[in-house]
């Protein structure tokens, strides 16, 4: 009698997100465990109960805080026990100029959020992920990571760190075969550009979410999302210095 395939886990962080909300639900259809990982416990048990009585998978929730490095700690704790452990990593605030400039502690508590706690939720579980092989690590990282803009370049900051992060991962965690996917999105519907003008029609988290699952399936290093944003940031990468800087975007 052959035994039969391990439930997949994914221990999703940053759970109450658009992005990991609509990603929850795509992996909870393909008969995944869950473990959501955030810091509103009311919205996360809702969205928990919704996921179970929608797809009838086990689902927990877990408490995280980015600046309670504590937290960090019991998310590897709570990953342990999973016979194939994934991780996806979606948590972070946008902030623009506007807020940060004048108010430095902003700036470096955004990069606190974004990229420390990151690093640190990272180094928790690697120890739990390097021990399987197979299991599958997905960063979202953002557009804005590739060029810093005058808009929002702390934000960008973050995400550049987190980029060379998946990076430095994918090549340590190699040889345990475990895989790390980097998705690069561009500008989506969700809280983060909710009241943002002038980006026009802006694709689905559910389309996002789509992409991620299908690149952490595949294997896939990096992703832009939606795709057309890779050729996108190629030219914005290759805009030369003087023509980038009298741009205000
Ligand atoms: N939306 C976009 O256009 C866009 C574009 C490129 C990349 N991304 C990236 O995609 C990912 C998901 O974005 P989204 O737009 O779906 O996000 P979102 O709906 O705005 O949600 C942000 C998430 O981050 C959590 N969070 C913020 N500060 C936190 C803290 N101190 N501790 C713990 N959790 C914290 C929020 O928790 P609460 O619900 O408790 O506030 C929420 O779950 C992020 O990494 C974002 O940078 C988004």
């Amino acid at each position: 009698m052959s035994a039969s395939a391990p439930t997949q886990t994914w221990l999703i962080v940053g759970a109450t997100s658009a992005l990991a909300r609509a990603f929850a639900d795509r992996a909870a259809k393909e008969g995944c465990s869950l473990i959501l990982a955030a810091r509103d416990m009311d919205a996360t048990r809702v969205l928990a109960d919704e996921l179970r009585g929608r797809h009838g998978v086990a689902v927990s929730t877990i408490f995280f805080e980015a600046a309670d490095r504590a937290s960090h700690a019991a998310l590897a704790t709570s990953l342990k026990e999973a016979e194939a452990p994934n991780v996806l990593l979606a948590f972070a605030i946008m902030l623009e100029r506007q807020t940060f400039e004048p108010d430095p502690a902003v700036a470096a508590s955004l990069l606190d959020v974004n990229l420390a706690a990151s690093a640190s939720v990272l180094m928790h579980l690697l120890p739990v992920v390097e021990a399987r092989p197979g299991a599958r690590v997905a960063i979202v990282g953002s557009v804005a990571g590739d060029r810093g803009r005058p808009r929002n370049y702390v934000y960008g900051a973050s995400k550049a760190g987190l980029h060379a992060i998946a990076s430095g991962l994918r090549a340590r965690l190699h040889k345990a075969g475990v895989s790390v996917t980097l998705v690069k999105p561009g500008p989506f519907r969700s809280p983060m550009t909710g009241d943002r003008k002038g980006l026009g029609p802006l694709p689905s988290p559910e389309s996002i979410a789509a992409t991620t699952w299908k690149a952490a399936m595949a294997r896939r290093a990096t992703v832009y999302a939606p795709w057309h944003w890779r050729w996108i940031m190629l030219v914005v990468r290759l805009l030369p210095e003087p023509l980038f800087k009298r741009l205000d975007f």
